[in-house]
């Protein structure tokens, strides 16, 4: 039988074999045997079937066929990079944790920016939030700080957000829209959601585009508590300011550049850090205490509004360059998980009710995404620092327990680690009372007052663009009642706005507003 082909230069078929040339490394199978032909399968006679026999086929094939991993729920499309995290001013008095002892210190990092809302071959430059996730690999564990480039968010709890991606996303019945807001669904929830009215504004302006990455803000979102060592707290808000400055396409230059280049956003970050033009981020923090936050008007506990930087202005204590692309962009950008639960002693939570909520969900999807519970073994998740812990076994394993103990307490000689008060994590220690209910406190009732003061602090340009946005998403949608009822959220934001949008739309007059400017919190919208 004639079932060794030989590699022939060139093939039957005219293509190249291609043989080492002293320099490309041999070719071999994922066990490390050489492989002599990659253009052929084994076959029984010249002509005659495939042969089972082909490992070197079949574990070609096999691996292909298991290529593809669930894209993230949220945020698939992404572009991630390394960098480093320089501390510019040290700030004991507000945090132990290790990074902010010291001025000059470098924390390694990965930043991975997002859209949200569309799927992984999406366009660069949709109408969306970007998400600015930024891992630091501190020497006291890794420290995520997974937030957004918009600084408020639509819900306040938990609870709404598979309605709020549902609704956002592809409609079920026909697999469309897959990137664009511009939809029947998603206005339906929007408009019957007075809370997300802040944050609409932000996605109808001028930011929610970015001119690239380079020029685009981050926020941690959530008030978030730092704890000194001590044991006091402090409240603070998280900021990343570009270097370069802050910059944004407009509608229509987005839709020309969607069309001509999708990666657009993902090609300038390349090219940029490629060719040495590192971008670089200062961070901010707003930092506060329980007095201011008990007579700020709003909750600070509520992701839907921020602290105006007139009352707490930035103290700026680090800066954040990245420096270096990706070897390999599956291995790195699509396997690195984020998570708000990856905090360091020093920093901790605060009770906000979606912060809780996302504490919850980041890590059960991982575990899908990645295929099992041992994902923090794959090297864009490790620590960087010396870990130990009794954690075995699982999918794709790559360590586990050294030596007999795999077990706490023990009394072996070896016994592995111990937990260290002195120097682990411990939470702040804040009261709690009142009872187990299911409800909103009244002080997350009011939903106009800063979308007012964000629409108002724009340029009569900007507001005019905000206007001409809402005009453009709001005639996709076909569903007139969905239209008027999102319209009426108008007025309470600006009269002028509301009109503008109506006419825009060929309503009659602006429709009368359905729910009060300050929504009864326990009531759902008619
Ligand atoms: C992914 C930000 C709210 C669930 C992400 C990512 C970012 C982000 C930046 C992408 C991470 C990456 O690059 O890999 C935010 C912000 C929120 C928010 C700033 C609000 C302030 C929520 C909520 C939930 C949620 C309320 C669920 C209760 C998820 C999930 C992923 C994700 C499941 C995919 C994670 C993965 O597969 O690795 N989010 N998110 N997010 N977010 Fe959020």
């Amino acid at each position: 039988h004639d079932v060794v082909d030989r590699p022939r230069n060139p093939g039957a078929g005219g293509e190249t074999h291609q043989q080492p040339d002293g320099k490309a490394p041999a070719l071999t199978t994922s066990q490390g045997a050489p492989v002599a032909d990659n253009q052929n399968t084994l076959r029984g006679g010249t002509r005659g079937p495939a042969l089972m026999e082909d490992f070197h086929f079949r574990e070609k094939i096999f691996h292909f066929d298991h290529e593809r991993i669930p894209e993230r729920v949220v945020h698939a499309r992404g572009y991630g990079a390394h960098g480093y995290f320089e501390t510019l001013e040290a700030i004991p008095e507000l945090t132990a944790a290790n990074l902010f002892q010291k001025a000059g210190e470098i924390t390694p990092a990965f930043v991975r920016f997002s859209t949200v809302a569309g799927n992984k071959g999406s366009q660069d430059l949709a109408r969306d939030v970007r998400g600015f996730a930024v891992k630091l690999y501190t020497q006291e564990g890794n420290w995520d700080i997974v937030g957004n480039n918009i600084p408020v968010f639509f819900i306040q709890d938990a609870i709404k957000f598979p309605d709020l991606i549902h609704a956002a996303k592809d409609e079920p019945d026909r697999g469309f829209p897959q990137a664009q807001t511009a939809h029947d669904n998603f206005w339906d929830f929007i408009s019957l959601m007075p809370e997300s009215m802040h944050m609409v504004m932000w996605i109808m302006s001028d930011r929610t585009i970015p001119r690239s990455f380079r020029f685009m803000e981050g926020f941690g979102v959530h008030t978030f508590r730092m704890v000194n060592a001590r044991g006091e707290g402090s409240f603070v808000k998280f900021h990343w300011r570009p270097r370069l400055g802050m910059q944004s396409v407009l509608w229509d230059e987005a839709l020309k550049i969607n069309g001509a280049d999708p990666d657009f956003h993902r090609r300038d970050l390349w090219d940029a850090i490629q060719s040495g033009d590192f971008p670089e981020w200062e961070l901010g923090l707003q930092v506060f205490d329980d007095a201011f936050a008990d007579a700020f008007p709003f909750d600070v506990l509520d992701p839907t509004k921020i602290i105006p930087e007139e009352d707490v202005p930035l103290r700026i204590v680090g800066r954040l360059v990245l420096d270096r692309m990706v070897d390999n962009f599956f291995a790195e950008t699509e396997q690195v998980a984020f998570c708000t639960q990856n905090i360091v002693p020093g920093i901790d939570f605060t009770n906000d009710p979606l912060l809780q909520g996302r504490n919850f969900s980041y890590l059960d999807t991982q575990i899908k995404r990645l295929g099992g519970p041992n994902f923090t073994h794959i090297p864009i998740n490790a620590p960087r620092c010396p870990f130990h812990h009794f954690q075995q076994d699982g999918h794709m394993a790559m360590h586990g327990p050294r030596g007999r103990a795999n077990y706490e307490p023990n009394s072996w000689a070896q016994g592995g680690p111990r937990a260290d008060p002195k120097r682990g994590h411990v939470s702040f220690p804040e009261e709690i009372s009142g009872e187990k209910r299911k409800v909103r406190p009244e002080s997350f009732a009011d939903h106009y007052s800063q979308a007012r003061q964000f629409y108002i602090s724009q340029t009569p340009i900007e507001q005019g663009h905000i206007a001409d946005a809402l005009v453009f998403e709001l005639s996709k949608v076909q569903a007139p009642e969905i239209r008027e009822r999102m319209v009426a959220h108008l007025p309470h934001i600006d009269a002028g706005l509301a009109q503008k949008v109506a006419d825009g739309l060929g309503l009659k007059a602006v429709p009368p507003a359905h729910t009060p400017a300050r929504a009864p919190v326990e009531t759902a919208p008619s």
